[in-house]
Protein backbone atom coordinates (compact mmCIF):
# COMPACT_ATOMS: atom_id res chain seq x y z
CA UNK A 1 0.00 0.00 0.00
CA UNK A 2 1.43 3.31 -0.99
CA UNK A 3 2.60 5.51 1.81
CA UNK A 4 0.53 8.45 3.23
CA UNK A 5 1.40 11.54 4.60
CA UNK A 6 -0.76 14.13 6.47
CA UNK A 7 -0.10 17.88 5.87
CA UNK A 8 -0.68 20.90 8.00
CA UNK A 9 -2.32 22.64 5.05
CA UNK A 10 -2.84 26.42 5.53
CA UNK A 11 -3.97 26.70 1.87
CA UNK A 12 -1.20 29.75 0.96
CA UNK A 13 1.64 28.97 -1.77
CA UNK A 14 4.29 27.38 0.52
CA UNK A 15 1.85 24.59 1.88
CA UNK A 16 -0.05 24.03 -1.42
CA UNK A 17 3.19 23.25 -3.24
CA UNK A 18 4.33 20.69 -0.24
CA UNK A 19 1.52 18.36 -1.42
CA UNK A 20 3.18 18.15 -4.69
CA UNK A 21 6.71 18.21 -3.53
CA UNK A 22 6.37 15.65 -0.90
CA UNK A 23 4.95 13.48 -3.37
CA UNK A 24 7.49 13.49 -5.70
CA UNK A 25 10.34 13.40 -2.89
CA UNK A 26 8.78 10.62 -0.84
CA UNK A 27 6.35 8.77 -3.48
CA UNK A 28 3.51 8.76 -0.81
CA UNK A 29 0.08 10.20 -1.11
CA UNK A 30 -0.61 13.51 0.62
CA UNK A 31 -3.80 14.08 3.00
CA UNK A 32 -4.29 18.21 3.43
CA UNK A 33 -5.37 18.86 6.89
CA UNK A 34 -6.83 22.37 7.72
CA UNK A 35 -7.63 23.54 11.00
CA UNK A 36 -9.97 26.58 11.64
CA UNK A 37 -8.25 28.43 15.05
CA UNK A 38 -10.60 31.50 13.93
CA UNK A 39 -8.10 33.06 11.18
CA UNK A 40 -10.71 34.68 9.67
CA UNK A 41 -10.01 34.82 5.88
CA UNK A 42 -10.99 32.04 2.96
CA UNK A 43 -13.71 29.80 3.57
CA UNK A 44 -12.84 26.41 4.30
CA UNK A 45 -14.39 24.63 1.83
CA UNK A 46 -12.47 27.16 -0.76
CA UNK A 47 -9.26 25.87 0.93
CA UNK A 48 -10.34 22.09 0.91
CA UNK A 49 -10.67 22.48 -2.66
CA UNK A 50 -7.40 23.87 -3.05
CA UNK A 51 -5.56 21.59 -1.53
CA UNK A 52 -7.32 18.86 -3.85
CA UNK A 53 -6.25 21.08 -7.15
CA UNK A 54 -3.03 20.91 -5.90
CA UNK A 55 -2.91 16.87 -5.85
CA UNK A 56 -4.01 16.21 -2.50
CA UNK A 57 -5.93 12.46 -2.24
CA UNK A 58 -7.77 13.62 0.74
CA UNK A 59 -8.38 16.83 2.40
CA UNK A 60 -9.51 17.14 5.69
CA UNK A 61 -10.68 21.01 7.38
CA UNK A 62 -11.53 21.08 11.07
CA UNK A 63 -13.57 23.29 12.32
CA UNK A 64 -11.74 23.87 15.41
CA UNK A 65 -12.45 27.33 16.87
CA UNK A 66 -15.02 26.92 19.76
CA UNK A 67 -12.02 24.04 20.78
CA UNK A 68 -9.25 26.34 20.60
CA UNK A 69 -10.70 29.31 22.30
CA UNK A 70 -12.28 26.61 25.23
CA UNK A 71 -9.50 24.88 25.80
CA UNK A 72 -6.49 27.06 24.51
CA UNK A 73 -7.03 30.46 25.33
CA UNK A 74 -9.05 30.19 27.80
CA UNK A 75 -6.29 28.56 30.23
CA UNK A 76 -3.78 31.34 28.34
CA UNK A 77 -6.14 33.53 29.96
CA UNK A 78 -6.50 31.99 33.44
CA UNK A 79 -2.55 32.50 33.25
CA UNK A 80 -2.48 35.76 31.84
CA UNK A 81 0.59 34.23 30.25
CA UNK A 82 2.27 36.47 28.38
CA UNK A 83 5.62 35.19 27.17
CA UNK A 84 8.49 37.81 28.53
CA UNK A 85 6.25 39.66 29.85
CA UNK A 86 4.59 40.90 26.32
CA UNK A 87 3.70 38.49 24.13
CA UNK A 88 0.03 36.45 24.69
CA UNK A 89 1.35 32.89 22.99
CA UNK A 90 -0.78 33.58 19.67
CA UNK A 91 1.52 31.01 17.99
CA UNK A 92 2.53 28.88 20.53
CA UNK A 93 -1.37 27.97 21.94
CA UNK A 94 -2.43 27.01 17.96
CA UNK A 95 0.12 24.41 17.39
CA UNK A 96 -0.95 22.19 20.12
CA UNK A 97 -4.74 22.01 18.62
CA UNK A 98 -3.87 21.85 15.41
CA UNK A 99 -0.80 19.04 16.23
CA UNK A 100 -4.31 17.02 17.67
CA UNK A 101 -6.24 17.53 14.76
CA UNK A 102 -3.33 16.40 12.24
CA UNK A 103 -2.41 13.12 14.54
CA UNK A 104 -6.67 12.43 13.95
CA UNK A 105 -6.77 12.37 10.79
CA UNK A 106 -3.42 10.41 10.55
CA UNK A 107 -5.73 8.02 12.04
CA UNK A 108 -8.69 8.22 10.41
CA UNK A 109 -6.85 8.03 7.23
CA UNK A 110 -3.80 5.55 8.03
CA UNK A 111 -0.72 7.82 7.44
CA UNK A 112 3.17 7.05 8.66
CA UNK A 113 3.94 10.53 8.86
CA UNK A 114 3.31 13.88 9.82
CA UNK A 115 4.15 16.97 7.59
CA UNK A 116 4.53 20.65 8.53
CA UNK A 117 5.53 24.15 6.61
CA UNK A 118 7.74 25.25 9.05
CA UNK A 119 11.26 26.43 8.04
CA UNK A 120 14.55 25.15 10.63
CA UNK A 121 14.66 28.47 12.23
CA UNK A 122 11.53 29.09 14.29
CA UNK A 123 9.44 27.79 17.47
CA UNK A 124 7.13 26.41 15.43
CA UNK A 125 8.88 23.29 14.15
CA UNK A 126 9.36 22.41 17.95
CA UNK A 127 5.82 22.85 18.89
CA UNK A 128 4.80 20.62 16.23
CA UNK A 129 7.07 17.98 16.43
CA UNK A 130 7.08 17.60 20.37
CA UNK A 131 3.56 17.61 20.36
CA UNK A 132 3.40 14.95 17.46
CA UNK A 133 6.05 12.46 19.63
CA UNK A 134 3.79 12.85 22.12
CA UNK A 135 0.36 12.40 20.93
CA UNK A 136 1.52 9.92 18.15
CA UNK A 137 4.74 8.66 19.60
CA UNK A 138 4.65 5.87 16.35
CA UNK A 139 4.09 8.79 13.87
CA UNK A 140 7.46 10.23 11.62
CA UNK A 141 7.93 14.27 11.11
CA UNK A 142 8.90 15.87 8.02
CA UNK A 143 9.22 19.20 7.25
CA UNK A 144 9.34 19.92 3.69
CA UNK A 145 10.84 23.64 3.89
CA UNK A 146 13.72 22.48 6.11
CA UNK A 147 14.52 18.56 5.16
CA UNK A 148 13.15 18.78 1.42
CA UNK A 149 14.50 22.07 0.71
CA UNK A 150 11.54 24.03 -0.28
CA UNK A 151 12.76 27.41 -1.07
CA UNK A 152 9.90 29.95 -1.60
CA UNK A 153 11.42 30.82 -4.91
CA UNK A 154 11.14 26.95 -6.02
CA UNK A 155 7.73 26.80 -4.66
CA UNK A 156 6.71 29.87 -7.32
CA UNK A 157 8.37 27.61 -10.27
CA UNK A 158 6.76 24.71 -9.21
CA UNK A 159 3.76 25.93 -9.20
CA UNK A 160 3.61 27.63 -12.46
CA UNK A 161 5.12 24.66 -13.73
CA UNK A 162 2.26 22.45 -12.66
CA UNK A 163 -0.46 24.90 -12.88
CA UNK A 164 -1.62 24.63 -9.45
CA UNK A 165 -4.56 26.73 -8.47
CA UNK A 166 -2.63 29.13 -6.38
CA UNK A 167 -1.47 32.41 -6.62
CA UNK A 168 2.18 33.21 -6.92
CA UNK A 169 2.42 36.39 -7.38
CA UNK A 170 1.31 38.56 -5.02
CA UNK A 171 4.65 38.91 -3.33
CA UNK A 172 3.71 39.78 0.62
CA UNK A 173 6.55 40.84 2.20
CA UNK A 174 5.82 39.72 5.99
CA UNK A 175 5.28 36.45 7.78
CA UNK A 176 1.84 36.62 9.53
CA UNK A 177 0.12 34.06 11.81
CA UNK A 178 -3.47 34.67 12.89
CA UNK A 179 -5.99 33.02 14.77
CA UNK A 180 -8.41 34.43 16.81
CA UNK A 181 -6.32 35.22 20.11
CA UNK A 182 -4.06 37.70 18.11
CA UNK A 183 -1.69 38.02 14.88
CA UNK A 184 1.90 38.04 14.49
CA UNK A 185 3.86 39.54 12.00
CA UNK A 186 7.65 39.21 11.18
CA UNK A 187 10.39 39.29 8.50
CA UNK A 188 10.59 42.16 5.73
CA UNK A 189 11.92 45.43 6.91
CA UNK A 190 10.74 44.70 10.40
CA UNK A 191 14.19 42.83 10.31
CA UNK A 192 15.96 45.67 11.02
CA UNK A 193 14.63 46.70 14.41
CA UNK A 194 15.12 50.28 14.74
CA UNK A 195 12.24 50.52 11.65
CA UNK A 196 8.91 51.52 12.91
CA UNK A 197 6.22 49.36 11.76
CA UNK A 198 4.14 50.98 8.48
CA UNK A 199 0.31 51.05 8.72
CA UNK A 200 -0.44 48.28 6.33
CA UNK A 201 1.09 45.96 8.93
CA UNK A 202 -2.06 46.12 11.20
CA UNK A 203 -5.36 44.22 10.52
CA UNK A 204 -6.70 43.37 13.85
CA UNK A 205 -6.49 46.93 14.93
CA UNK A 206 -7.24 50.68 13.91
CA UNK A 207 -4.79 53.31 14.79
CA UNK A 208 -4.62 54.27 17.97
CA UNK A 209 -3.81 58.04 17.49
CA UNK A 210 -7.02 59.34 15.96
CA UNK A 211 -9.58 56.58 18.23
CA UNK A 212 -13.94 56.92 18.28
CA UNK A 213 -14.96 58.26 21.33
CA UNK A 214 -14.18 55.51 24.70
CA UNK A 215 -15.81 53.05 24.77
CA UNK A 216 -16.99 51.30 27.87
CA UNK A 217 -17.59 47.63 28.56
CA UNK A 218 -18.51 45.67 31.36
CA UNK A 219 -17.00 41.95 31.23
CA UNK A 220 -18.68 39.42 33.17
CA UNK A 221 -15.93 36.52 34.53
CA UNK A 222 -17.31 33.20 36.32
CA UNK A 223 -14.42 31.04 37.70
CA UNK A 224 -12.35 33.31 35.78
CA UNK A 225 -13.95 32.59 32.13
CA UNK A 226 -15.81 35.84 30.65
CA UNK A 227 -18.97 34.39 30.31
CA UNK A 228 -21.39 38.02 29.67
CA UNK A 229 -20.45 41.28 28.00
CA UNK A 230 -22.22 44.09 28.91
CA UNK A 231 -24.57 41.45 30.41
CA UNK A 232 -25.39 39.25 27.32
CA UNK A 233 -24.16 35.68 27.49
CA UNK A 234 -21.41 34.55 25.47
CA UNK A 235 -19.26 31.91 24.52
CA UNK A 236 -15.54 32.22 24.81
CA UNK A 237 -15.08 32.29 21.25
CA UNK A 238 -17.72 35.49 21.03
CA UNK A 239 -16.21 36.84 23.69
CA UNK A 240 -13.01 37.12 22.39
CA UNK A 241 -14.50 38.21 18.86
CA UNK A 242 -16.40 40.95 20.13
CA UNK A 243 -13.29 42.40 22.10
CA UNK A 244 -11.57 42.04 19.20
CA UNK A 245 -14.25 43.85 17.31
CA UNK A 246 -14.52 47.01 19.95
CA UNK A 247 -10.83 46.72 21.41
CA UNK A 248 -9.22 46.42 18.06
CA UNK A 249 -11.20 49.86 16.91
CA UNK A 250 -9.24 51.84 19.91
CA UNK A 251 -5.86 49.93 18.60
CA UNK A 252 -5.51 48.37 21.93
CA UNK A 253 -3.30 45.08 22.22
CA UNK A 254 -0.45 46.33 19.48
CA UNK A 255 2.65 44.60 20.86
CA UNK A 256 5.74 45.33 19.19
CA UNK A 257 8.85 43.31 20.54
CA UNK A 258 12.43 41.21 19.97
CA UNK A 259 11.63 37.96 21.70
CA UNK A 260 14.35 35.07 22.62
CA UNK A 261 12.95 31.84 20.59
CA UNK A 262 13.68 28.50 21.73
CA UNK A 263 16.29 27.98 19.27
CA UNK A 264 18.76 30.99 20.35
CA UNK A 265 17.77 33.44 17.97
CA UNK A 266 16.52 37.15 18.91
CA UNK A 267 13.66 38.24 16.80
CA UNK A 268 11.67 40.65 15.82
CA UNK A 269 7.95 40.14 15.70
CA UNK A 270 4.94 42.73 15.79
CA UNK A 271 1.26 41.35 17.48
CA UNK A 272 -1.89 42.76 17.50
CA UNK A 273 -4.13 41.02 20.14
CA UNK A 274 -7.24 43.49 21.08
CA UNK A 275 -9.59 40.68 22.61
CA UNK A 276 -6.61 38.59 24.41
CA UNK A 277 -4.88 42.02 25.82
CA UNK A 278 -8.28 43.60 27.07
CA UNK A 279 -9.39 40.48 28.72
CA UNK A 280 -6.18 39.53 30.39
CA UNK A 281 -6.13 42.89 31.57
CA UNK A 282 -9.73 42.74 33.16
CA UNK A 283 -9.33 38.70 34.34
CA UNK A 284 -6.08 40.23 35.96
CA UNK A 285 -8.08 43.17 37.68
CA UNK A 286 -10.55 40.73 39.04
CA UNK A 287 -8.19 38.16 40.36
CA UNK A 288 -6.30 41.36 42.22
CA UNK A 289 -9.70 41.52 44.44
CA UNK A 290 -10.42 37.90 44.26
CA UNK A 291 -7.38 36.28 44.96
CA UNK A 292 -5.76 36.05 48.51
CA UNK A 293 -2.26 37.79 48.44
CA UNK A 294 0.09 34.64 48.71
CA UNK A 295 -1.30 32.89 46.25
CA UNK A 296 -1.85 35.63 44.06
CA UNK A 297 2.33 36.04 44.09
CA UNK A 298 3.21 32.51 43.95
CA UNK A 299 0.39 32.44 40.79
CA UNK A 300 2.38 35.40 39.09
CA UNK A 301 5.71 33.26 39.14
CA UNK A 302 3.46 30.05 38.11
CA UNK A 303 1.62 32.27 34.47
CA UNK A 304 5.57 33.13 33.65
CA UNK A 305 7.17 29.52 33.83
CA UNK A 306 3.73 28.32 31.78
CA UNK A 307 4.13 30.78 29.11
CA UNK A 308 7.80 29.87 29.28
CA UNK A 309 6.68 26.10 28.71
CA UNK A 310 4.09 26.84 25.88
CA UNK A 311 6.58 29.42 24.38
CA UNK A 312 9.40 26.42 23.77
CA UNK A 313 6.55 24.11 22.44
CA UNK A 314 5.94 21.86 25.98
CA UNK A 315 2.04 22.46 25.90
CA UNK A 316 1.85 18.65 26.46
CA UNK A 317 4.37 18.23 29.23
CA UNK A 318 3.52 16.87 32.75
CA UNK A 319 5.10 20.07 34.18
CA UNK A 320 2.69 21.72 32.16
CA UNK A 321 -0.35 19.86 33.47
CA UNK A 322 0.64 20.04 36.72
CA UNK A 323 1.01 23.79 36.56
CA UNK A 324 -2.50 24.04 35.21
CA UNK A 325 -3.84 22.20 38.05
CA UNK A 326 -2.32 25.09 40.04
CA UNK A 327 -4.00 27.18 38.03
CA UNK A 328 -7.07 26.33 38.28
CA UNK A 329 -7.41 25.72 41.93
CA UNK A 330 -6.57 29.73 42.40
CA UNK A 331 -9.67 30.54 39.84
CA UNK A 332 -12.61 29.09 42.56
CA UNK A 333 -13.57 32.45 43.12
CA UNK A 334 -12.78 34.22 39.99
CA UNK A 335 -15.88 35.74 39.89
CA UNK A 336 -17.92 38.99 39.19
CA UNK A 337 -17.46 42.42 36.62
CA UNK A 338 -14.95 44.49 35.64
CA UNK A 339 -15.84 47.55 33.53
CA UNK A 340 -13.27 48.67 31.24
CA UNK A 341 -12.82 51.55 29.04
CA UNK A 342 -11.20 51.28 25.93
CA UNK A 343 -9.98 54.48 24.10
CA UNK A 344 -6.92 55.18 22.32
CA UNK A 345 -5.06 52.20 22.69
CA UNK A 346 -5.28 51.40 26.08
CA UNK A 347 -7.62 49.28 28.05
CA UNK A 348 -8.08 51.02 32.10
CA UNK A 349 -10.28 49.35 34.73
CA UNK A 350 -12.56 51.72 36.55
CA UNK A 351 -14.53 49.26 38.51
CA UNK A 352 -14.83 46.20 39.40
CA UNK A 353 -17.37 43.99 41.78
CA UNK A 354 -17.87 40.10 43.12
CA UNK A 355 -19.33 38.39 45.27
CA UNK A 356 -16.28 36.44 46.38
CA UNK A 357 -14.38 39.55 46.27
CA UNK A 358 -11.57 40.00 49.33
CA UNK A 359 -11.91 43.60 49.45
CA UNK A 360 -13.08 44.63 52.96
CA UNK A 361 -14.53 48.24 52.83
CA UNK A 362 -14.95 48.04 56.87
CA UNK A 363 -10.71 47.56 56.99
CA UNK A 364 -10.14 49.72 54.11
CA UNK A 365 -11.70 52.56 54.89
CA UNK A 366 -9.83 56.04 56.10
CA UNK A 367 -13.28 57.24 57.44
CA UNK A 368 -15.05 56.58 60.84
CA UNK A 369 -16.47 53.04 61.16
CA UNK A 370 -13.39 51.30 60.16
CA UNK A 371 -13.08 47.76 61.64
CA UNK A 372 -9.18 47.93 61.38
CA UNK A 373 -7.86 47.83 65.17
CA UNK A 374 -4.51 50.12 64.05
CA UNK A 375 -2.75 49.71 67.45
CA UNK A 376 -1.73 45.99 65.66
CA UNK A 377 0.66 47.97 63.57
CA UNK A 378 3.41 48.85 65.92
CA UNK A 379 3.91 44.97 67.00
CA UNK A 380 3.40 43.22 63.76
CA UNK A 381 6.15 45.83 62.13
CA UNK A 382 8.89 45.43 64.83
CA UNK A 383 8.92 41.53 64.60
CA UNK A 384 8.43 41.81 60.75
CA UNK A 385 11.70 43.87 60.94
CA UNK A 386 13.52 42.19 63.84
CA UNK A 387 15.75 39.72 61.55
CA UNK A 388 17.24 42.46 58.67
CA UNK A 389 17.48 44.74 62.22
CA UNK A 390 19.63 42.44 64.23
CA UNK A 391 21.32 41.46 60.82
CA UNK A 392 22.32 45.49 60.22
CA UNK A 393 23.19 44.93 64.04
CA UNK A 394 25.78 42.82 62.91
CA UNK A 395 26.90 44.65 60.17
CA UNK A 396 27.83 47.39 62.44
CA UNK A 397 29.58 44.96 64.94
CA UNK A 398 31.83 43.65 62.60
CA UNK A 399 33.08 47.02 61.05
CA UNK A 400 33.71 48.82 64.56
CA UNK A 401 36.29 45.77 65.14
N1 LIG B 1 7.21 34.51 17.35
C1 LIG B 1 5.94 33.91 17.55
C2 LIG B 1 6.06 32.59 18.23
O1 LIG B 1 7.09 31.99 18.16
C3 LIG B 1 5.12 33.82 16.29
C4 LIG B 1 5.61 32.83 15.28
C5 LIG B 1 4.87 32.87 13.98
N2 LIG B 1 4.96 34.19 13.45
C6 LIG B 1 4.87 34.54 12.18
N3 LIG B 1 4.85 35.79 11.92
N4 LIG B 1 4.80 33.67 11.22
O2 LIG B 1 5.15 32.13 18.85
Amino acid sequence: MTERIVLAYSGGLDTSVAIGWIGEATGAEVIAVAVDVGQGGESLETIRQRALGCGAVEAYVADASDEFADEYCMPTLKANALYQGHYPLVSAISRPVIVKHLVKAAREFGATTVAHGCTGKGNDQVRFEVGIQTLGPDLKCIAPVRDLALTRDKAIAFAEEKGLPIETTKKNPYSIDQNVWGRAVETGYLEDIWNAPTKDIYDYTATPEFPPAPDEVTISFEAGVPVAIDGVRVTPLQAIKELNRRAGAQGVGRIDVVEDRLVGIKSREIYEAPGAMALITAHKHLEDITIEREQARFKATVGQRWAELVYDGQWFSPLKRSLDAFIEDTQKYVTGDIRMVLHGGQAIVNGRRSETSLYDFDLATYDTGDTFDQSMARGFIELWGMSAKVASGRDIRVAGK
